[in-house]
């Protein structure tokens, strides 16, 4: 018989500590939503207590998510559960995941707190924040490194005084498969409770080993796994979500466990958090990338097209990979193209919908076919401009050659306000980037800047990403457009934006 495992979602928590991210209020919801949507039973939503943003999408998420279950993150600190229960209070399924470290390094260099202080402050906070939540989950951090008698302790402490989730975080990537499934199956061993107790897994990936030690800790007992959407996280990230679910799926004859993950919505998941975060997925990612379902060496092909299974063992549209079928083309009506937004598996209010079909009809004039490929990415970009604060309106740009080039930029933010200014540069990006700074009035540091085809052929669109740092924050920026001069204006002016309201936040 299978047993059942519970997909918890940090992707707008510890996903949100990545470097460089940071997502907006609409995107945390849109998120959320996608989440519910792909089947995670438990979002952990933010840390409330950390800043007023943190709050505010904590609030709106739980309000409008109807079926999982939401929670935020406290330290062992009664502002910090208050906070979460006032912000998840409306929630249909609130909880509270409360933490506290437990190993040496933590407790002599960070915290100042000896081991029985520690278990004092457990002991405190999780009888506290089980006075508000029917649901509460302890993480003892940094386990992995804490000695076993300790964490046995503390674990029995939060247990004692009321929690019936606790997570074991391997907080710097530090333990292996065998190490991180021994101390399960120790805990669940040692643990005493007469409610039933769920033991979760919360990974790190600094050794490359997160899904890893994860499967290990399922192995041993875990009916909780945590990790973030494409695997981002802190430093190199978390659990990628979208591998477990999937090994969990092909892997059945061995795990015998089942989550509720909707398998055909893992690639619009990924796509979304990719876009949000400003992190393209790498090529080779497992699952999500775009390497993952094609063949190239000639036997491989040849293997392929005689039995798919000889080199596949999962098709693309188990994640939600369509198959690209009738292009559409410039003669293409509104009718056609509402009826390949639903071939698609696309949900569009009708307003929306305007707007993607005049997008569609400007690219179908360039393009002789619009592929599916093509519209993939025309909804990514459309949708990705229609959330932003400033749009690029206009762009005039002089070249000529072995000479400075000139540029100007016209921006319009969400209320409909022009903003404009011109600049000189040794090459036409950077007298573009020149302009936006002049219009923002920062001096940021160009860092990373790459160009993607994002559709197939020579008139395929153009996704440029780009990081920037202020004021010693990482800042990322994305742009799709037909012109890659374009989609590189549209990636730094994101960029820019989201430093300048960072400034802003910070200024309040
Ligand atoms: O990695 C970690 O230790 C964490 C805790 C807050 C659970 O993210
Ligand atoms: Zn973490």
């Amino acid at each position: 018989m299978k047993s059942h495992i519970q997909i918890f979602d940090t992707t707008l928590r510890d996903g949100e500590q990545t470097p460089g991210v940071s997502f907006s209020f609409d995107e945390r919801l849109a998120i959320a939503k996608q989440l519910e949507l792909w089947g995670v039973d438990v979002i952990e939503a933010g840390f409330p207590a950390s800043s007023q943003g943190s709050f505010d999408s904590v609030k709106a998420i739980a309000q409008t998510l109807k079926k999982a279950t939401v929670t935020g993150l406290a330290r062992c600190k009664q502002s910090d559960i208050d906070a979460v229960y006032e912000a998840t209070k409306e929630a249909v399924n609130p909880s509270i995941h409360v933490f506290i470290a437990t190993s040496p390094i933590h407790l002599e260099s960070k915290l100042n707190m000896t081991e029985s202080e520690v278990l004092s402050s457990i002991t405190q906070h999780v009888t506290y924040a089980k006075t508000l939540f029917d649901v509460v989950q302890f993480s003892p951090e940094d386990a992995t490194r804490t000695p076993l008698p300790f964490l046995i302790e503390s674990v029995q402490a939060a247990v004692d005084a009321g929690a019936t989730v606790i997570n074991i975080p391997d907080t710097v990537g530090y333990s292996y498969p065998t190490e991180y499934g021994h101390i399960f199956k120790t805990l669940i061993e040692t643990n005493q409770s007469e409610n039933e107790i769920i033991f979760s897994a919360h990974c790190h990936d600094d050794l490359g080993l997160a899904v890893a030690n994860s499967m290990a800790a399922i192995e041993n007992g875990a009916k909780r796994i945590e990790g973030a959407v494409n695997g981002i996280g802190e430093r190199a990230g978390n659990t990628a979500l979208e591998e477990i679910a999937l090994a969990l799926y092909v892997r059945q004859d061995h795990y015998k466990i089942e989550s509720n993950i909707q398998l055909n919505q893992t690639k619009a998941t990924s796509d979304l958090v990719a876009r949000y975060a400003g992190l393209a997925v790498p090529r080779n990612k497992a699952i999500v990338g775009r390497n993952a379902f094609s063949h190239e060496s000639g036997i491989h092909q040849d293997g392929f097209l005689k039995n798919p299974e000889t080199y596949e063992i999962m098709t693309p549209q188990l994640v939600g990979i369509k198959q690209t079928e009738l292009p559409l083309g410039k003669l293409s009506g509104k009718h056609a193209f509402q009826e390949k937004l639903k071939q698609l598996g696309y949900d569009i209010d009708a307003e929306k919908q305007k707007v993607l079909f005049k997008a569609f009809k400007n690219i179908a004039d360039k393009k002789k076919q619009v592929t599916d490929h093509d519209i993939h990415a025309l909804i990514q970009g459309t949708s990705h401009e229609l959330h932003a604060h400033y749009q690029l309106d206009a762009l005039q740009l002089q070249f000529v050659s072995n000479g400075l080039q000139s540029a100007v930029v016209v921006l319009k933010d969400k209320d409909g306000q022009t903003y404009q200014d011109s600049s000189i540069g040794t090459g036409s990006i950077v007298s573009i980037y020149n302009a936006v700074d002049r219009i923002f009035n920062i001096q940021p540091e160009l860092i990373d800047y790459r160009i993607e085809a994002i559709t197939e052929g020579s008139d395929a669109q153009a996704e440029v990403r780009v990081a920037i740092k202020f004021e010693n924050e990482i800042f990322n920026g994305v742009g799709f457009d037909h012109d890659i001069i374009y989609a590189s204006c549209k990636a730094y002016v994101e960029a820019s934006s989201k430093a300048v309201t960072t400034r802003k936040e910070i200024e309040v």
